[in-house]
């Protein structure tokens, strides 16, 4: 796994990357962080005040191999070397963008990220996985390669809408579900004050990291991961032809509420665990008003990398009790839109 040093750690996280001796430090940011974050960044370390950047642009639309093609050739223009740093500052399209250029650039070159929205926080800075989207497929493309260092600080957050932090907050959601009726009671009823803490963006990395350490590769445990976004990844993809495109969070939130009716029909878990998933997306999430059928989704939950011809979900049988690669028929699914 890769080191983790949160606000405080400062001293040593600068330690840290002097031991390695890079020839050359880049950052690579995008439109919004270059203008919100990279100051910050400077400001927090003065020692990166002349280091060079990268400017993508941002958005999910733009994770492409096409925006990929671009980094790399600024990369070959800042003469970046196998001994040089790429540092990611922004949200989880741009880490993961940015750690799939750079480990492929010159057959790898360090990167290290430096999440700055809620989401990316206590998702994508852990566990290694790189990519982009191609042929209307979410993160198809892509790679397991660990970041050298994450460094996590909220004082990024205060760049952001509530929107966004509310975006984040739902895999925070996810990993209570995941591990204890403890955290998920806690969970449930937290402020968005609350999912802003460092305490509480750690102990949610801390959930994730001890998944990924079982299975890195994805082959197993870490599949639980996937709950809510088998449902979810279908509604979010299927948003953006639509004049309401969702953010992540948002689809998920949906996706883990209509996962859960499956799972009860399939695996008689209680309906407890959906009603207060309801709860809280109408408590953090009242304006969401979006409506999908079945005919809407069914093309993208097909295309799913997850699946081939049958659909494949990891489902909650309980908290803390995912079942991973549920068998799901698309009759099982045609009923879950009837009590939706
Ligand atoms: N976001 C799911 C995973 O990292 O496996």
């Amino acid at each position: 796994m890769n080191n983790i040093f949160y606000t405080g750690q400062e001293v040593d996280f600068i330690s840290f990357i002097e031991s390695k001796k890079y020839e050359s430090i880049c950052v690579l940011v995008d439109a919004k962080t270059n203008g919100f974050c990279l100051p910050i960044l400077k400001n927090v370390f003065p020692s990166f005040e002349n280091v060079s950047s990268i400017v993508m642009p941002d958005g999910e639309v733009n994770k492409s191999i096409e925006i990929v093609q671009l980094i790399w050739s600024e990369m070959l223009a800042n003469s970046i070397s196998r001994n040089s740093l790429i540092i990611n500052l922004g949200g989880g399209v741009l880490t993961d963008m940015g750690g799939f250029a750079a480990s492929t650039f010159k057959r790898g070159v360090d990167f290290l990220n430096i999440p700055t929205t809620l989401l990316a926080m206590v998702d994508a800075s852990a566990g290694g996985k790189t990519g982009i989207n191609f042929g209307g497929v979410k993160n198809c493309i892509g790679s397991f390669q660990t970041s050298i260092a994450t460094y996590i600080n909220p004082i990024f957050l205060n760049t952001l809408s509530s929107r966004q932090l509310l975006n984040g907050t739902v895999e925070m959601i996810k990993h209570a579900l995941l591990k204890s009726d403890v955290a998920w009671d806690a969970v449930k009823n937290y402020s968005l004050h609350e999912f802003m803490s460092i305490d509480k963006i750690k102990q949610s990395i801390a959930i994730k990291q001890f998944i990924v350490e079982q299975d890195f590769n994805d082959n197993g445990i870490r599949q639980s991961l996937n709950v809510g976004h088998t449902i979810g990844h279908a509604i979010e993809s299927y948003s953006y032809q639509t004049n309401t495109p969702l953010l992540h969070g948002e689809a998920i939130i949906l996706g883990l509420i209509h996962e859960q009716l499956i799972a009860e029909s399939i695996l008689n878990t209680d309906s407890k665990i959906r009603k207060e998933l309801i709860d809280v997306k109408e408590r953090l999430f009242a304006n969401i008003n979006f409506t999908y059928t079945l005919n809407n989704i069914l093309p993208y939950l097909l295309q799913d990398k997850k699946n081939s011809s049958t659909i494949n979900m990891s489902l909650l049988a309980s908290i803390a009790n995912c079942k991973i690669q549920t068998v799901v028929s698309i009759d099982e699914l045609k009923k879950s839109f009837i009590n939706l």
